[in-house]
């Protein structure tokens, strides 16, 4: 029997390529192990959007460095692999396996390669037709499934590695999207999120052509889903059409994941975003318009290379505006290869501490006050699992907002039900209640 481990950084694109990564080794007679001591090949599915997210792969590579060629294999996969490539193989010798994101469907022939004792085996094309689908895909979590629609990115944000590492994008046929849906709810899965670096730019390649609203309605009306997500969106493509969809059916959860970025039209500008605050402003409100209450989250950054004092204050003003329910707030990190490395004024870590800490403030203002408005509600919730150190319950409501709850009967599994509760607490990043039986 040869065994693997796995380790996975990044984005949710990247946890369920390690799914299908781990379906592919399964079917073809791997056993998957917990621990990289205990296993001939050791992946690491690796991140790069990030310097910090890039300098962890190789330090884990360094770690294990003392038991390579006792039988160990070592591969790197993901967007550093595709970074990197063969540079990989000078900075960890090591390393037997290099592949990029945009290749894994080459993965079974290389894993072949490997087990006939190739030491240096790469998958590093970005011009790959294909999506990456496979026979089998073991998913971690038993009542919500990734499901990928489109992969790759066609933007071209002067501060992001993706392009680069993931390829141009490729959209699944709506009809291959649906059937997979409907297998996992025949599988007993109840929510299904939607996987894409930009979902809002999906087309149908078959001569339907459905487009990402049109796709989401279809989807709405499969038998027995309850809930459908998708994330990430970007403002350029996002329409009025899609909150329309999830106007007209409850099974499309009320979120939306829209990141901004910068408030400042300058500085987005300079990002090569492609929309100006205004038209940002203009699809939130859309979503404030909506007929159920959408919860809106966001990513920002500081620091981007030029950003002014007015630039910051535009971005905190824009919290103001919108009210966000909650935001992923970053440095901005050079990558390599991309555009803004070339632009001017790169500031130090502790000025972009400062400006981080200040977004970060206000935004905790902001969430206390939002989620207090859930007090003495009762939401409709997915329950996740048991927490055992608080003894409550985690669930999720349908705006994707963590509520931790008691219930008093013992013993009941409610892990992958459906539960009303009342809120009671609510805290700047969770909810916590009473289940209403
Ligand atoms: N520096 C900092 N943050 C970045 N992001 C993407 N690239 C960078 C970078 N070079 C952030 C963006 C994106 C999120 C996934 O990561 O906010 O939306
Ligand atoms: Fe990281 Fe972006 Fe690659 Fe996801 S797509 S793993 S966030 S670099």
């Amino acid at each position: 029997m040869k065994t693997f481990y796995i380790e996975t950084f990044g984005c949710q694109m990247n946890a369920h390529d390690s799914e299908k990564v781990v379906g592919t080794l399964l079917t073809r007679g791997y056993e998957q192990v917990e621990t990289p001591e205990d296993a001939e090949l050791v992946l690491y599915n690796t991140c790069s959007i990030r310097d910090k997210a890039e300098q962890k792969v190789f330090n884990r590579l360094q770690n294990f460095k003392r038991h390579a060629g006792k039988g160990k294999v070592f591969g790197v996969l993901g967007c550093v692999a595709q970074q990197e490539g063969e540079k990989i193989f000078d900075r960890a010798p090591h390393v037997s396996l290099v592949v990029g994101s945009a290749s894994y469907n080459q993965l079974p022939q290389l894993l072949v390669q490997i087990e006939n004792g190739d030491k240096r085996v790469t998958g590093l094309s970005l011009d790959t037709e294909d999506t990456f689908e496979t026979p089998m895909t073991s998913r971690d979590n038993p009542h919500r499934a990734f499901l990928t629609i489109i992969e790759g990115c066609n933007k071209a944000c002067s501060y992001c590695v993706v392009p680069f590492t993931r390829g141009p994008e490729r959209s699944r046929t709506a009809a291959s999207v649906i059937a997979e849906a409907k297998q996992l709810v025949a599988a007993g899965y109840l929510e299904i999120m939607l996987l894409g670096q930009n979902v809002n730019s999906y087309r149908d390649p078959s001569p339907d052509g459905l487009n990402f609203a049109q796709l989401l309605e279809k989807l709405g009306e499969v038998q027995g889903l309850r809930r459908v997500r998708f994330t990430t969106s970007h403002p350029r493509d996002f329409t009025k059409e899609i909150i329309d969809a999830i106007d007209a059916n409850p099974v499309l959860c009320n979120h939306i994941h829209l990141p901004v970025q910068s408030g400042s039209t300058e500085v987005l500008t300079k990002m090569q975003r492609m929309y100006t605050r205004d038209q940002y402003l203009r699809r939130i409100e859309w979503m404030k318009n909506a007929k159920r209450k959408m919860s809106i989250t966001s990513d920002i950054i500081v620091g981007f290379p030029g950003e002014t004092e007015q630039d910051l204050e535009q971005t905190l003003s824009l919290q103001d505006e919108v009210q966000f329910d909650s935001v992923f707030t970053f440095k901005y990190s050079k990558r390599p290869n991309t555009p803004a490395l070339a632009l001017e004024d790169h500031m130090s870590e502790d000025e972009k501490t400062r400006r981080l800490t200040m977004v970060m403030e206000k935004q905790r203002t902001i969430q206390l006050r939002i989620n207090a408005e859930y007090l003495g509600t009762v939401e409709e919730v997915l329950v996740e699992g048991f927490n055992k150190a608080t003894g409550q319950w985690i669930s999720r409501t349908t705006q994707h907002k963590t509520l931790n709850f008691n219930h008093t009967v013992p013993d009941a599994n409610l892990a992958g039900t459906f539960m009303n509760v009342m809120v009671t607490r609510a805290g700047p990043h969770s909810l916590v209640g009473e289940s209403v039986v």
